[in-house]
């Protein structure tokens, strides 16, 4: 039977827990996936491993087909059942105790567990989950502030299902997936606030915050920046409403 610890490794290296830590030394190996020829978040985990002496066993990732845009959840399906093929073929050839390094947190847009539902199906498996620091409360720690008002709710979504959350009545939004793109969404909402971040944790870090009509610009810049840096950009955001402030509790 082969185990497999899905260990949640936050923003970076100084995220991983004490707990994820002995996660990692317990495994025999790290299976990770390569994103095409320059992989920065591989080479954080290549770093990781190293530093626990544990073995990083790189797998390709299987290209999702972008030219399926129209059928997202189809591309995504098959993009899924292309890295169950993968992992399956690994971890069945491997055996012993496996290890996935997670950005952020297994819980948070990231398929890790739901492949490993996939692959027990092809491998005898058992696995368990050791939780990280995802980037909202990362988001969260660096402008200082509580994702919600008080006794209120945050509604966490993508940059491509905003427009959605926005014609439900979310008043109180925090947004994943994003890209340059996608900021256009935000010119509607001139009078909302916006807690900003890019590359959280990482050393080209941006943060911006403040009324959207007065800083949509400056994130625009930072964006840029953060990915001019580092070769990579993810960014995540609170979006509040001006009026979300009255508390109840
Ligand atoms: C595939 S999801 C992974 C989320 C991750 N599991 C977590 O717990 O945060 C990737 C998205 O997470 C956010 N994200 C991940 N790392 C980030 C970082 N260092 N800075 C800002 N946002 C980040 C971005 O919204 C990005 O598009």
């Amino acid at each position: 039977m082969t185990h497999v610890h899905v260990v949640g490794l936050g923003m970076g290296p100084q995220h991983l827990t004490v707990e994820g830590a002995a996660a990692l030394r317990a495994a025999d190996y790290v299976l990770a996936a390569r994103k095409g020829d320059v992989d920065e978040l591989l080479e954080v985990r290549r770093a990781v491993c190293a530093d626990h002496g544990v073995t990083l066993v790189e797998v390709a990732d299987p290209e999702r087909d972008r030219d399926q845009a129209a059928d997202y959840p189809a591309a995504v399906r098959d993009w899924h059942a292309a890295r169950v093929a993968a992992y399956a073929a690994e971890l069945g050839a491997r055996g012993g105790t496996a290890a996935f390094l997670v950005w952020g947190d297994p819980s948070l847009y990231d398929s890790t567990l739901r492949v490993l539902e996939q692959v027990a199906d092809r491998v005898p498996l058992t696995w368990d989950v050791v939780p990280g620091i995802s980037a909202p409360q990362v988001l969260a720690a660096r402008h200082r502030v509580v994702l919600h008002e008080v006794g209120q709710p945050v509604h966490l979504t993508t940059a491509r299902r905003l427009p959605e959350a926005l014609a439900c009545g979310q008043r109180n939004v925090l947004v994943m997936l994003g890209s340059e793109g996608s900021l256009g969404a935000l010119e509607a909402l001139a009078d909302w606030s916006i807690w900003w971040g890019a590359n959280l944790g990482a050393a080209g870090e941006r943060l911006v915050a403040g009324r959207v009509s007065e800083v949509l610009g400056e994130v625009r810049t930072a964006r840029a920046a953060a990915r001019a840096a580092a070769g990579w950009v993810m960014d995540a955001y609170l979006l509040r409403a001006p009026s979300a402030g009255e508390a109840v509790a």
